[in-house]
């Protein structure tokens, strides 16, 4: 099963009138006709709504709200309401509540806070969830279902660690292969019976937080196992919806580069993908495009839902930056311009208490249309009208793909040495930085996916190598590829334990270098980087990796310290393409120049790659049209040079590909190519 089949692409969001009173529904609806509001999700937060007691449910509430969507033909996706326990069920059973990291046994409060080990919890949300789907299954008004919401956090409760010892002795059969797993001869920490193992936590392995932990092999396990438990809540909940509602799709927001849920691991279980985007600052285009093509790479490519935005700030963070006008616009476009086939907000109007009383909405809490983000929200509504079902279905064709792996963005943060301060997603978002910034097509995917279809597969901070994945990489260099690839990577393997071989591991003769040291050092300090071709120099900080080739070719050396004039960057030739790396922590100026060598070598180009605030994204429709989406993340005009032509699908203008043409700041366009 895929996605929900619709006309047009899905435009609405989070809708939840069981805070208001009936006469302001109807007010709500006028005002979602006005600006093409074709979608409403139901009942995230309602578990307290729709079950007021162990043994009743109660549907009076969400029946009215549904009844008033069916009235006014709306599309519902709808949720099943677990993201928040119910009160009673805290105090009539504490052990559905989270145990903390510090072992504080957490009361009613809040969301997200469920146990994902308790059973009460996993028979009570799965009833829910049944009830729900058993009410409302079969009503072509219901295209999708929302299970829970935002996954998240974890537990460390006595039934978890229960839990981990059941999915322990699963994954590795005995306690020897275990205890040879987790390396337990250091520290005198091996076990003789699966009850000795703890939940990793700051009562046992943990100093400073969650990300120092004495044994890093038990705490990646824990986190593998937390993301499994809470995917088991996810199907609990699927599967009781499949056995009312065997045809309609079932997802959960996902929150795109999401550090503690592995959503490479759970996607097969998703029918659709969806994600929230809210980016961490106001500037940030290259860090949502790579969240969308992450999101767009859990199920190969196929597109996903938008399922939140925020329409004009968020509330949650310290300080809360508005959208300037057209940002909204620009941010959904970015969205459909990257796989996404519905653009949904949080929240179509505001709360009028709690936490996100301030948090943007489509209606303030006048309940005004004459806003300039209503405004605007009617506006984008309309623009989608327009472009109807041209978008649906349509696939990215990218010859580059970049891979992106859990289990290395747990390895390298929760590893005690060389540095404490390389991030993982700083990392990634810097390769995929110069690709943006290039203007080309990136599939971001799993390291178990087939490389076979791309000419370019950039693996920044591959710390971990699990499998026959240095073979798959080895492959793509074989027949012509390149593989680029940078410091810290083929260090482990799936355990967590160095591989007893040279630096980097099984990338090794690819890349043909050899690492026997590394230095680190604070942030204040630069190394410069010289390249060979006379470009300008780049600086280098965080981890220095002393590189011997054995086989590449030096395209960089460092300037400065006891190893300047080694080499910084490097080319091995493999097959008949090339293994890439790059040995320290480049400056983005010099990570764009490695990054345009490779494209360059494979002749991928962006259509303007000298103009870095001007996105360019093609979707392939299933029909074969090809759509052009052109964003200009400028607040200021800016003039496109010759090139891109073709039917704007939003002005109904015809481009002529001959003929430069102007963007506003923060404009797009939407041009379907000509053949
Ligand atoms: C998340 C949640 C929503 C809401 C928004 C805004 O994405 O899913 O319920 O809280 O954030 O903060
Ligand atoms: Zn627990």
């Amino acid at each position: 099963m895929s996605l929900p089949a619709t006309p047009g692409t899905p435009y609405g969001g989070d809708y939840t009138p069981e805070q208001w009173p009936q006469e302001v529904w109807k007010e709500d609806y006028r005002l979602f006709d006005s600006a093409r509001i074709d979608t409403v999700t139901l009942g995230v937060f309602t578990w307290a709504l729709t079950q007021p007691a162990e043994d009743t449910y109660d549907f009076t509430v969400l029946d009215r709200i549904v009844a008033e969507a069916e009235a006014h033909g709306r599309q519902i996706c709808l949720a099943t309401g677990t993201g928040a326990h119910p009160a009673w069920l805290a105090r009539a059973h504490p052990e559905v509540t989270r145990t903390d990291f510090e072992g504080r046994r957490h009361r009613f409060g809040q969301r997200h806070n469920s146990c994902p080990n308790s059973p009460v919890f996993r028979r009570l949300s799965a009833a829910v969830a049944g009830r729900i789907a058993e009410r409302y299954a079969g009503r072509s008004s219901v295209i999708a279902w929302h299970v829970g919401n935002e996954y998240g956090g974890a537990c460390y409760c006595e039934n978890c660690t229960v839990g981990f010892r059941g999915w322990l002795r699963e994954r590795y059969g005995s306690l020897d292969a275990l205890n040879t797993a987790w390396n337990t001869a250091f520290w005198s920490h091996t076990f003789s019976d699966w009850d000795e193992i703890e939940a990793p936590s700051a009562l046992t392995e943990h100093w400073r937080g969650p990300d120092h932990t004495a044994f890093q092999g038990i705490t990646l396990d824990y986190l593998r196992f937390m993301s499994d438990a809470m995917l088991a809540n996810f199907r609990d909940e699927k599967a009781a919806i499949r056995r009312h509602s065997p045809g309609t799709p079932v997802t959960t927001n996902f929150m795109g580069m999401y550090r503690p849920v592995d959503y490479h691991r759970w996607a097969p279980h998703l029918d659709f993908a969806s994600w929230d985007n809210y980016p961490p600052e106001d500037q940030s285009p290259a860090w949502m495009g790579l969240s969308h093509d992450l999101m767009r790479g859990l199920k190969d490519g196929q597109p996903f839902w938008l399922m939140e935005q925020a329409p004009s700030t968020t509330a949650c963070r310290d300080v809360n930056p508005l959208k300037r006008p057209g940002v909204m616009r620009l941010w959904s476009w970015q969205a459909v311009a990257h796989g996404a086939d519905a653009v949904l907000f949080f929240q179509m109007r505001a709360s009028r208490g709690a936490s996100e009383k301030l948090f943007g909405a489509v209606i303030n809490h006048a309940g005004r249309d004459d806003t300039r983000v209503f405004r605007e929200v009617a506006a984008l509504g309309a623009e989608l009208e327009r472009l109807g079902s041209a978008a649906l279905g349509a696939r990215t064709p990218a010859r580059t793909a970049l891979l992106f792996d859990w289990d290395s963005w747990w390895a390298l943060e929760i590893s005690d040495g060389p540095s404490r301060l390389v991030r993982y997603q700083q990392v990634v978002l810097s390769y995929y930085r110069a690709l943006w910034e290039a203007g080309v097509d990136v599939d971001v995917v799993p390291v178990t996916a087939d490389l076979s279809r791309y000419d370019v597969v950039v693996a920044p901070a591959l710390h971990m190598v699990k499998g026959d994945l240095a073979q798959r990489l080895e492959a793509v260099a074989e027949r012509g590829g390149s593989v680029l690839s940078c410091y810290l990577s083929g260090r482990v393997d799936e355990s967590d334990n160095a591989f007893l071989m040279d630096v980097p591991g099984p990338l090794g003769p690819l890349m043909g270098v050899r690492i026997d040291e590394w230095d680190a050092r604070g942030p204040e300090f630069a190394n410069p980087v010289r390249f060979a071709d006379g470009s300008p120099d780049a600086e280098a900080r965080l981890v220095f990796e002393l590189v011997i080739p054995r086989g590449a070719e030096v395209l960089a050396t460092y300037q400065a310290d006891f190893y300047a004039g080694t080499p910084a960057v490097t080319r091995n030739p493999f097959g008949a393409g090339h293994g890439w790396y790059v040995a320290a922590g480049l400056d983005q100026a010099g990570v764009g120049r490695v990054v345009r060598q490779v494209l360059d070598a494979h002749g991928i180009a962006g259509r303007y790659p000298d103009l870095p605030h001007l996105e360019t994204a093609a979707r392939v429709a299933p029909d074969g049209t090809r759509l052009l989406f052109l964003l200009n993340h400028a607040a200021e005009p800016v003039e496109v040079p010759a090139g891109a032509g073709g039917l704007d699908l939003l002005t109904g203008e015809h481009i002529t590909p001959g003929r430069p043409f102007g963007l506003d700041a923060y404009g797009v366009r939407v041009l379907r190519e000509d053949d």
